[in-house]
């Protein structure tokens, strides 16, 4: 048992969680653990997000405590101190957190003064947590298919002038796809900030996900210009082995065509 350190809201956890044995975790996709929850054990995937968020604390105790996950911290950290470095007015940002999940990331940047932010993901039980658990943070949260949007949303996000992107920790394991980054990349403005994570492997090596393909060619035809990138230990793996990611932060400059998705896929 332990307790919440993530979020204003200091949910007491409560509940037993069990890691199944090392050597059953080899990699993330295995990822599994039991919860004790009215006297009877469950086992959940760890990336079944849908069920996790049902229950309050749970992703946070599992893994931003148990797992020690760093990723909101350390992406929306790096985040701030560039646009403070750059002296760029944090109260007019606008930004869109995607794949926002249950609000860790949009939790710190509202703590830091950041008072326009709307939410993105696709499964609906992330937006019934973030408003359970963290209400206030967000401005909006849509629960969409960033590919593809209903024509009314599709023109509200566009007409918002969001001039920030946050993407954290839903990169590869089939989560954000390229095609789905473009389509939020492509809703900021011309010199807007981009801030993600991702597996150091798919970002350096080229993966069955085309992350690395689409990195970098969108970073050698100028549409993304890295200003940071750091490597760090993302969290545990549950066999205690580190998963490495690197941090990336930087400035867009144009939109991405379909010309080079289309190379990507
Ligand atoms: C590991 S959670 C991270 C949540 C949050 N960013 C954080 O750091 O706590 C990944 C989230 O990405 C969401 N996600 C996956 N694919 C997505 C997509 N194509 N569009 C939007 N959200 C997506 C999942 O539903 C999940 O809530």
């Amino acid at each position: 048992m332990f307790s919440q350190k993530v979020g204003c809201m200091k949910t007491a956890f409560n509940y037993k969680v069990r890691f199944p044995g090392e050597k059953d975790i080899q990699i993330p996709e295995d990822e599994y653990f039991y919860v004790k929850l009215k006297g009877k054990e469950n086992k959940i995937w760890l990336h079944d997000y849908a069920r996790i968020y049902t229950i309050a604390g749970l992703y946070e105790g599992v893994v931003s405590n148990k797992l020690d996950c760093q990723s909101p911290q350390v992406v929306a950290n790096l985040l701030l101190k560039e646009i403070r470095l750059s002296g760029f007015d944090l109260s007019i940002a606008r930004v869109i957190d995607f794949g926002a999940g249950c609000g860790l990331v949009g939790e710190i940047l509202h703590r830091e003064g950041v008072q326009s932010i709307v939410g993105i993901d696709t499964i609906p039980e992330a937006a019934t947590a973030a408003q359970r658990d963290r209400p206030g943070v967000y401005k909006n949260y849509h629960i969409a298919d960033i590919c593809n949007l209903h024509p009314t949303l599709a023109a509200d996000l566009k007409h918002s002038q969001f001039n920030t992107l946050i993407c954290v920790s839903a990169m590869a394991l089939g989560h954000v796809s390229p095609d789905a980054f473009a389509h939020a990349f492509n809703l900021i403005t011309n010199g807007g900030w981009i801030a993600f994570n991702i597996l150091q492997k798919a970002y350096k090596i080229p993966d069955d996900w085309g992350l690395y393909n689409f990195f970098s060619k969108i970073i050698k035809y100028g549409n993304l210009e890295v200003r940071i990138e750091h490597i760090y230990r993302h969290r545990l793996l549950m066999n205690g082995n580190p998963i490495e990611n690197v941090a990336v932060i930087g400035k867009k400059w144009k939109n991405i065509p379909d010309k080079i998705l289309s190379t990507c896929q």
